[in-house]
């Protein structure tokens, strides 16, 4: 099914030029990119996107360092996108992230992690929204989409 995912570089990957390598990962895959922003994400915008984790003990650091450094927002496309980006994220943990994936590629810790993306269709929708006005999010047709769906 064709679904929206929301992805964020996070500061980490900003600061070592990964943008670049992100976005072409994805691209490559075959999905489509809607949404595209980059900001200094504040703390209570922080506090609301990660509220789930509020009380664990990597909380505070994680509050800090998302906030610490510009990051990019997107939105994208595809069939089953959720779980394809989720894919080609790898582990939460780089250390533990396959190889051949952005985090197992790049990464060397769990917090400082390069990419964050959406867990499930809820999460997508309710991240989207946060971070996006539905005048943002751009449709438009591509030539190769009909070999990229079920
Ligand atoms: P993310 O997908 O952005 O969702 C929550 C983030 O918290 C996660 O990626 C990690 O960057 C971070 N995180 C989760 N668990 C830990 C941990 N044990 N130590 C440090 N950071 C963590």
């Amino acid at each position: 099914m064709i679904e929206r995912t929301f992805v964020m570089v996070k500061p980490d990957g900003v600061g070592r030029r990964f943008i670049g390598e992100v976005i072409g990962r994805y691209e490559a895959k075959g999905l489509k990119l809607v949404g595209l922003k980059m900001q200094i994400v504040s703390r209570a915008l922080a506090e609301t996107h990660y509220a789930e984790h509020r009380g664990q003990p990597f909380y505070a650091g994680l509050i800090e360092f998302i906030t610490s450094g510009p990051t990019v927002q997107m939105v994208w496309e595809g069939e089953d996108a959720i779980a394809a980006v989720r894919k080609l994220n790898g582990a939460t943990d780089c250390r533990e992230a396959d190889i051949g994936t952005i985090r197992g590629d790049l990464g060397l810790t769990k917090q400082k992690n390069i990419v964050h993306a959406s867990d499930a269709r809820e999460t997508a929708e309710r991240e989207i929204a946060l971070y996006f006005q539905p005048s943002e999010l751009w449709d438009y047709p591509l030539p190769d989409a009909a070999w990229l769906q079920e």
